[in-house]
C-alpha cells in the first residue's frame, strides 16, 4: 500500500465533514481510541443531539400526561406532522405525498394491499435476486395472499453470468418483452448486497410504460443518494431510518405514494383511526373520512419517542443538504476504491460495487475469495477497531458515510485489510 497515513490526515483536515455531531463507538482493539465506523449502511451512528431530544419527550410525558397530545412543547397529536416536510425534501417529494410511520416491511406490505393488484395475466412481481430478504419473504406472501404460487409470480431479476451486479438494460429488456404479465416492480434503489445503485427512472418509466406499477424499497438510498421521487414518477417507495439517517435501531420508515394515486376512492387500503382526516378523528364516527394525502395510508397513533430521533436526524439532513453530502460521499467513496486497489492486487479480495460513481452511493462491497467474511470482520474489528459488516458467505460491506466517516478512517480499513489478508501470488 502506496497511500500514507499523512495524506489521510490532510485530507481530513480539507474536508473535516461533520463528525463533531456524532458519537463514534471506542475501538475494540487497535492503535487507535475510536473505531472506524464503516457499518453505517446497516446501523448509523448516534446523533449527539439525540439523547437531549428523547430525554425532552420523556421529561414531557412525566409532567403531562395525556395532556402532553396537545400541551407538549411539540404536542403529540400532530407529531408526524414535523418529519413530514424534511422527510419530503430528503426523497425529493410534495409534503401530501410522504409520511413517516411503522416499519419498513410492514409499510411495504400497507403499500402493496394498494399497489400489488394481480389481474387476468397480470400477476407477476418483479425483484432482484439479491434483494434483502424481508423484501423476498413479503413479496412471495403477498403474492399467496392472493392465492398465487410465489414460485412463479415472483420473477428474480440476476445479473449475467460471471457479472456481479444487474445491467439496466436488461431490467429494461424483460420489462419490454414481458412486462404485460407483470403487475408490480419492486426493487431496492441501492442494492443492499453490491452497493449498486439502480437507474431510478429509467426503470420507473419502463415499468410504468409496461403497464405495471413501480415502487421501491429506498432502505439503502435515502440520506445515501440524491431523490427526486415525484419527478421520477416512482408510484411508491418506503425507506427505513435506522441506516443512513442515524435515527436508532429499528427506526421508523418513511413512506411516498405518489400524487396522482392520493384521494383515490378506488385504492384498497388498510385503515386504521389515524388515516381519517385529522380533524374528525375524534368525532368517533363508524365510518373514516381519509384525506387526499399520505396520511390516509396511516393505521395507528405514532411513537412519539421514537419519532424525535427522526426528527433530530432529518433536521441534520436539511442543514448540510444532499447535494454537499453526495459530493462528499464521491469523494470519500473514491478515496477508499482507491485505497483498495492498492490493496487488493495479489489478494483474494474483490470489489463488486460498480466502479461508476453514478451507480452506486457510500458503500462498496468486497468479496473475499477465501475464508468467511464474518470471520474476517470478527479480525477487523479486534485487530485493527474497524467496524464492517459482513454478509455470509463471502461478502464484507463498507460504507464511508459522509457525515461522519473520515479519509482516516478509509485509510484504516485498507491498513487492516492489507494486515490480515494474506498476499496469495
Ligand atoms: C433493503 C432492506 N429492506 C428491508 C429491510 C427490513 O427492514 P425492517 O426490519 O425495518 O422491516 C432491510 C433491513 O435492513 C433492508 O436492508
Amino acid at each position: 500500500m502506496t497511500s500514507t497515513e499523512d495524506e489521510a490526515l490532510r485530507l481530513d483536515a480539507d474536508d473535516p465533514g461533520h463528525r463533531r455531531l456524532f458519537h463514534v463507538p471506542a475501538a475494540d482493539g487497535g492503535r487507535y481510541p475510536e473505531a472506524a465506523y464503516l457499518a453505517g449502511n446497516s446501523l448509523g451512528l448516534q446523533p449527539r443531539a439525540t439523547r437531549d431530544e428523547l430525554l425532552g419527550d420523556l421529561d414531557a410525558w412525566r409532567r403531562l400526561g395525556v395532556e402532553g397530545h396537545l400541551e407538549a412543547e411539540r404536542p403529540w397529536l400532530p407529531y408526524h406532522e414535523l418529519l413530514t416536510g424534511p422527510a419530503a425534501r430528503l426523497v425529493g417529494a410534495r409534503p401530501a405525498e410522504v409520511v413517516v410511520m411503522n416499519s419498513l416491511t410492514v409499510n411495504l406490505h400497507l403499500l402493496m394491499v394498494s399497489f400489488y393488484r394481480p389481474a387476468g395475466a397480470r400477476t407477476r412481481i418483479v425483484i432482484e435476486d439479491t434483494a434483502f430478504p424481508s423484501d423476498s419473504y413479503a413479496v412471495r406472501s403477498q403474492a399467496r395472499f392472493h392465492g398465487l404460487d410465489p414460485d412463479t409470480t415472483v420473477v428474480r431479476l440476476r445479473p449475467r453470468p460471471g457479472e456481479d451486479t444487474l445491467r439496466t438494460a436488461d431490467v429494461l429488456d424483460l420489462l419490454a418483452t414481458e412486462g404485460d404479465t407483470v403487475a408490480l416492480v419492486l426493487l431496492g434503489g441501492v442494492n443492499y448486497l453490491t452497493g449498486e445503485l439502480m437507474d431510478i427512472p429509467a426503470i420507473t418509466a419502463a415499468g410504468r410504460a409496461a403497464g405495471a406499477l413501480v415502487g421501491w424499497d429506498l432502505a439503502h438510498a435515502a440520506g445515501n443518494v440524491p431523490l427526486h421521487l415525484h419527478d421520477w414518477d416512482v408510484d411508491f417507495a418506503a425507506w427505513c431510518s435506522y441506516k443512513y439517517l442515524n435515527s436508532g435501531p429499528g427506526a421508523l420508515s418513511g413512506v411516498f405514494v405518489h400524487e396522482r394515486h392520493l384521494g383515490d376512492p378506488a385504492l384498497p387500503r388498510f385503515e386504521g383511526w389515524w388515516s381519517t382526516e385529522a380533524a374528525t378523528r375524534f368525532e368517533m364516527t363508524p365510518v373514516s373520512r381519509p384525506p387526499a394525502t399520505v396520511e390516509a395510508w396511516q393505521v395507528s397513533n405514532p411513537p412519539i419517542f421514537a419519532m424525535g430521533p427522526v426528527r433530530t436526524s432529518l433536521e441534520l439532513f436539511d442543514a448540510v443538504g444532499m447535494p454537499a453530502l453526495r459530493e462528499r460521499s464521491v469523494r470519500l467513496t473514491g478515496y477508499l476504491e482507491r485505497l483498495l486497489d492498492e490493496v487488493t492486487p495479489g489478494r483474494p479480495l474483490t470489489v463488486v460495487t460498480p466502479r461508476d460513481p453514478a451507480r452506486r452511493g457510500a458503500q462498496l462491497s468486497v468479496r473475499i475469495g477465501t475464508g468467511s467474511a464474518a470471520g474476517l470482520a470478527k479480525r477487523l474489528r479486534h485487530e485493527h477497531g474497524v467496524i464492517a459488516d459482513a454478509r455470509e458467505p463471502d461478502i464484507l460491506r463498507f460504507a464511508p458515510v459522509p457525515l461522519y466517516c473520515s479519509y482516516h478512517d478509509c485509510w484504516r480499513v485498507a491498513e487492516a485489510l492489507a494486515a490480515t489478508v494474506e498476499v496469495s501470488r
